[in-house]
């Protein structure tokens, strides 16, 4: 193996196509392949811009010759040469570099590689692999791209924020519980034995604190960590763009959002947003989405029928109707055609929501087949299928249960069959904001409110005597950008003063000693001047993901965990020596 020495490269591997005929130049990377025709070997070369080929013949150097044809892949090398065009029929038209070639004078081997665990680029390696050995999987292109634009999406941020005079503030990762909804991590103190620090959700109480500290414009591309159950879209550890402001409407926050969302898409992956954002009301999003972050790239809305098929003999429409639920339904227009396997198949999709079934009515060569037809008349069928707007070729698909459950499994369900039916546009992009959200969530279960956000979301002024009145029926001033269905972002206009916040946590059925033990100091900071403000926090990865068009959240983060939250790479989580432990006065039970 040799060192680097005089070699300096001209070029990057993808950009020799710039490089003139007979220009002396030097090429380094990673061997990609090695193939031999006869007397001649070919090299092609990558690094992250892309491949340029070496050639070199064993009649001109039969000991440079004999060394190439030991190149193995991922070797690293460095090439000194000459540009040569391609004749006319040696044209690779699917390589950038395509064009020419490198004719090589000299080559040094920098690094030898084992015998790679696959080749980079297969697509058909498992994920598992591909995590273990990330800095293989790396070099693939496509994560190259996200990578790189991610770093866009920061660098883009950053700038946008601070032309409009954010300042960004670090607020420790070494913290207390924030609550977000999720179970903290929690990391032993060595020095004040039995006693721990949280890692935190978000940065939003340390936030409020600079607000009334007259930061005023506040922002940080925070770490967030939360111990939840992990999804596509979501990963124990992840990034957002955190923003704060005082002295600030919900308009002013929702303005900003998106100016700034508009310069990341077309300044990081030149995509044009339209603006203003749409807005619609959580209860506008359920009842025409059965979702609070509805993508409306297609339709397949959901329809209320409660009203025409109340009074039938169904029992389970009946049930449902007099539990206070409805019967609501989706036109999966032209679905008529589907089979009855593939019928059923929706109809197990739908129990993964909990409904107990879908009712279905086909409308298929001037026929009506349906599951309901013991229950309801012809002229009633009619009633119902004129509700929809449906047509000859059309498929009714109906769940009747509790509200939740009824939105849950059709929102979901118009989801699936728009995925099957290929209904959603490429290349699309429907941002939109979410307001007018319910303050609180009735936990029957735990027989106590949660906080839709978080306990430190405003009321709605005019709904503010509703804490005590009828606190379900309270809004709030929350605000959630969805984009393509993703929940792309969420914040609100927050509680400034000590008394609602206090009523706030009384509420949430919070005990002083949770309020003292979690959020004495920013109750105490509140009695200290605290200007009215707000924010938002933008899921980062998430924003990636939607501009680099992968469902999947690992695609935008170097070194991702997996379903497990385990990282395969580095082998975290980790047993530790017991002598760690006993440093930190902590015995195992398991
Ligand atoms: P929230 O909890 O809604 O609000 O989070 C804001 C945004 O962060 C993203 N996000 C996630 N992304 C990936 N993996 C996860 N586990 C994950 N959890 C959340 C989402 C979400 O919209 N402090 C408040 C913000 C505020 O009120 O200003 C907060 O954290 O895109
Ligand atoms: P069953 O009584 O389970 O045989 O169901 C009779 C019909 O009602 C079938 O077509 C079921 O698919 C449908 N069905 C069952 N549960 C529901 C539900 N929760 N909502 C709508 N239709 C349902």
């Amino acid at each position: 193996m040799e060192n680097l020495g005089k070699y300096r490269r001209t070029f990057y591997c993808g950009e020799f196509g710039q490089a003139a005929a007979d220009a002396p130049v030097v090429a380094v990377g990673w061997v990609n392949r090695v193939r031999r025709l006869g007397q001649l070997v070919f090299v092609t070369l990558r690094d992250h811009t892309g491949l340029v080929q070496i050639a070199l013949d064993e009649a001109a150097n039969p000991a440079l010759f004999a060394k190439a044809e030991g190149l193995k892949s991922e070797y690293v090398v460095a090439v000194a040469g000459k540009i040569a065009l391609r004749r006319e029929k040696d044209i690779n038209p699917d390589m950038a570099t395509g064009k020419i070639e490198i004719i090589a004078e000299e080559l040094a081997i920098l690094s030898n590689s084992a015998l790679p665990p696959f080749q980079i680029g297969d697509d058909s390696v498992s994920e598992a692999l591909r995590l273990k050995h990330r800095y293989l999987d790396l070099r693939r292109d496509a994560l190259q791209y996200n990578l790189r634009l991610r770093h866009s999406v920061t660098m883009a941020t950053r700038n946008f924020l601070s032309n409009r005079g954010f300042i960004e503030v670090e607020t420790p990762i070494l913290t207390n519980s924030a609550p977000e909804g999720a179970r903290d991590y929690l990391v032993p103190s060595r020095a004040q034995p039995g006693k721990f620090y949280a890692l935190p959700q978000s940065p939003q109480v340390l936030k409020q604190i600079l607000m009334v500290s007259s930061i005023d414009k506040y922002f940080q591309i925070a770490k967030c960590l939360r111990d939840e159950d992990l999804r596509a879209d979501r990963q124990p550890e992840f990034t957002q763009i955190d923003i704060e402001q005082a002295f600030i409407d919900q308009d002013d926050v929702l303005a900003l959002t998106e100016d700034l969302i508009i310069e990341i898409f077309k300044n990081a992956a030149g995509i044009d947003l339209p603006k203003p954002f749409p807005r619609m009301s959580h209860a506008e999003a359920m009842s025409r989405f059965g979702s609070d972050k509805p993508d409306t790239r297609f339709g397949l809305e959901l329809v209320d029928i409660s009203g025409i098929v109340a009074g039938s003999e169904f029992a389970v429409f009946e049930n449902a109707l007099a539990a206070g639920g409805s019967v609501r339904g989706i036109n999966a227009a032209g679905c008529a055609t589907l089979s009855r396997k593939q019928i059923d198949s929706l109809v197990e999709h739908v129990k993964t929501y909990k409904a107990k079934g879908l009712a279905w009515i086909q409308l298929l060569g001037g026929e009506v087949k349906t599951t309901i037809s013991k229950f309801f008349s012809p002229e009633k069928l009619a009633e119902i299928v004129a509700a929809f707007d449906a047509k000859d070729g059309d498929l009714i698909l109906i769940c009747a249960d509790e509200n939740t459950t009824v939105f849950d499994a059709l929102g979901h369900l118009r989801l699936e069959i728009a995925r099957r039916q290929d209904l959603i546009p490429e290349g699309l992009y429907h941002p939109l904001w979410i307001l007018e959200f319910p303050l609180l969530i009735w936990d029957a279960e735990d027989g106590r409110y949660y906080a839709n956000h978080h306990p430190f979301t405003a009321p709605r002024d005019e709904d503010l005597h509703l804490l005590d009145a009828d606190p379900a029926a309270a809004r709030s001033k929350q605000h959630d950008l969805v984009i393509n269905g993703y929940e792309a972002g969420g914040g609100s206009i927050r509680i400034h003063r000590e008394d609602v916040q206090q009523k706030m946590f009384e509420v949430l059925s919070y005990s002083k000693e949770e309020i003292y033990a979690n959020f004495s100091h920013l109750m105490e900071a509140f009695r200290y001047g605290a200007p009215p403000h707000g924010g938002i926090a933008l899921g980062l990865d998430r924003l990636v993901m939607l501009m680099a068009k992968t469902a999947n959240i690992r695609d935008v983060i170097a070194f991702p965990k997996q379903q497990d939250g385990s990282c395969p790479l580095t082998g975290a989580p980790n047993t530790v020596f017991p002598q760690q432990l006993d440093e930190l006065k902590i015995k195992l039970l398991v």
